[in-house]
């Protein structure tokens, strides 16, 4: 008897022990548990299946600003919701969860703390179970977003704000080069009169001093008076080409598409500028498609005055040799039955001074010359191939040109012209070459 006894007693000693073991790791759990509630930097709120509180751990009551105890028993929705809505999605939600019909549900609300200051809350809500499956509780794990939000807020405002001083700026862009075109605007219709008004008054100078040169001058009067004509021409040409740019800036001048004959025009420059080649012995060679001695349609003006200023440059820089004046057919597109759209290539290519790869990057830009030396040697206002590629454009044309210092260079541009085809009349296919 007193055997079984004792072995009872040991049985109960160790299960004594095994009971205190088990306290002790309890004990140990929920010091962790709490620890961990107290310390955690997000909302953690438990609910029953109603609604209302069970528990509420510290960071909670910081942020809603109410205690666990003042919460207990309450519901959590309507006692942090913002005044005037009731939470009903949220109700709703949390309903389903508690039936069982979601796991888990996230959801993100404002939540409005006791002293009134708002909060934006990530949840993210979980089910409980019992044992028998049923609901026991919510949990709810509350995430306060409200400075990433408003930092975003900021940003967005910062963006809409900077949007609007860059639409300011535009517009205030925008007036500032409206006002600097109609500045330029102006200014190119004054010189465009200005030069009208000077070319007057030097036209009846020239036209005067032929006159006088009828009337029996000694030579001496002869001399002075050829000096005179010399200058005038002269500077009829600077104002002709101050004319032409402004006009062209004031976008005043237009094309006049007449029919003509390119072989017309080459004779005319050919006379107009054979004297100058000839007095430094220069050779001045047309080497023309026969193609295009035919009837064209296209700004004869134009296109004269463009291969006049790279002949005359070529002249001016050129001081032996032979210049050789080239047409081209680069393109050919018959439209309709009667008519040719061509591009036409002119080129002209001189022995002379050449460019620099430096320099040539800046020519056809208005004012420019090559060197300030060659330009007091030479003289020039720097406009004529600012010119030519304004007229070749409105032409449908470019420019450009090859060159290398010492080694001469060929000055091209190109022009879109109409050629008949019905009005092939036999046209006198007399060979341009080598005048001079
Ligand atoms: N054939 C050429 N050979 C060498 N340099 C040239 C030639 N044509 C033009 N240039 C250079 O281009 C510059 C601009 O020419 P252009 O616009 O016709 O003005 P300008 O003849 O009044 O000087 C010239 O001053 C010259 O430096
Ligand atoms: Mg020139």
């Amino acid at each position: 008897m007193s055997f079984r006894l004792e072995a009872l007693e040991r049985e109960v000693a160790a299960h004594a022990g095994e009971l205190q073991d088990m306290l002790h790791r309890i004990s140990i759990e929920r010091d962790f548990n709490e620890s961990l509630l107290d310390t955690a930097q997000v909302i953690i709120l438990t609910q029953s299946v109603d609604g209302s509180v069970r528990s509420l751990n510290r960071y909670g009551e910081l942020l809603t600003g109410w205690s666990e105890t003042e919460l207990l028993g309450k519901c959590f929705i309507k006692a942090t919701s913002y005044p005037g809505t009731v939470g009903t999605e949220t109700q709703q939600a949390l309903q389903d969860l508690a039936t069982g019909k979601h796991k888990h549900i996230q959801r993100e609300s404002v939540l409005m703390s006791k002293p009134g200051e708002k909060y934006e809350i990530t949840w993210n809500h979980s089910r409980l179970y019992g044992q028998e499956g049923e609901t026991v509780m919510i949990l709810s794990v509350g995430i306060d977003h409200t400075e990433r939000k408003r930092a975003e807020q900021d940003l967005l405002n910062l963006n809409a704000s900077l949007e609007i001083r860059v639409e300011e700026r535009t517009f205030e862009l925008e007036q500032a080069k409206l006002q600097a075109e109609t500045a330029n605007q102006a200014k190119s219709e004054f010189l465009s009169n200005m030069s009208h008004e000077i070319r007057t008054p030097m036209n009846s100078i020239i036209g005067m001093a032929h006159l006088v040169r009828r009337t029996g001058l000694n030579p001496k009067q002869l001399d002075y008076v050829g000096k005179i004509d010399h200058s005038a021409q002269h500077l009829l040409r600077l104002i002709n080409e101050m004319l032409d740019f402004s006009k062209i800036e004031a976008g005043k001048l237009k094309l006049e598409v007449l029919d003509f004959e390119l072989d017309t025009v080459l004779e005319n420059i050919s006379s107009q500028l054979s004297e100058s080649a000839a007095s430094k012995c220069l050779r001045l060679i047309f080497d023309v498609d026969p193609d295009l001695s035919r009837p064209l349609r296209g700004d004869s003006l134009r296109l004269y005055q463009v291969l006049l200023n790279y002949i005359s440059n070529a002249i001016k820089f050129t001081d032996q040799g032979e210049i050789i004046v080239r047409a081209r057919i680069i393109e050919n597109n018959t439209f309709g039955t009667d008519e040719k759209d061509m591009l036409v290539h002119l080129e002209v290519q001189a022995s002379g001074i050449g460019i620099s790869a430096e320099q040539l990057t800046q020519l056809f830009q208005p004012f420019h010359q090559a060197n300030a030396s060659t330009t007091r040697k030479y003289g020039g206002t720097g406009l004529g191939l600012a010119i030519s590629r304004q007229l070749a454009e409105m032409m449908g044309g470019e420019v450009g040109v090859q060159s290398q210092p010492g080694n001469g260079s060929t000055f091209w541009f190109t022009a879109r012209l109409v050629r008949h085809q019905s009005r092939l009349r036999l046209f006198k296919l007399h060979h341009l070459s080598a005048w001079i």
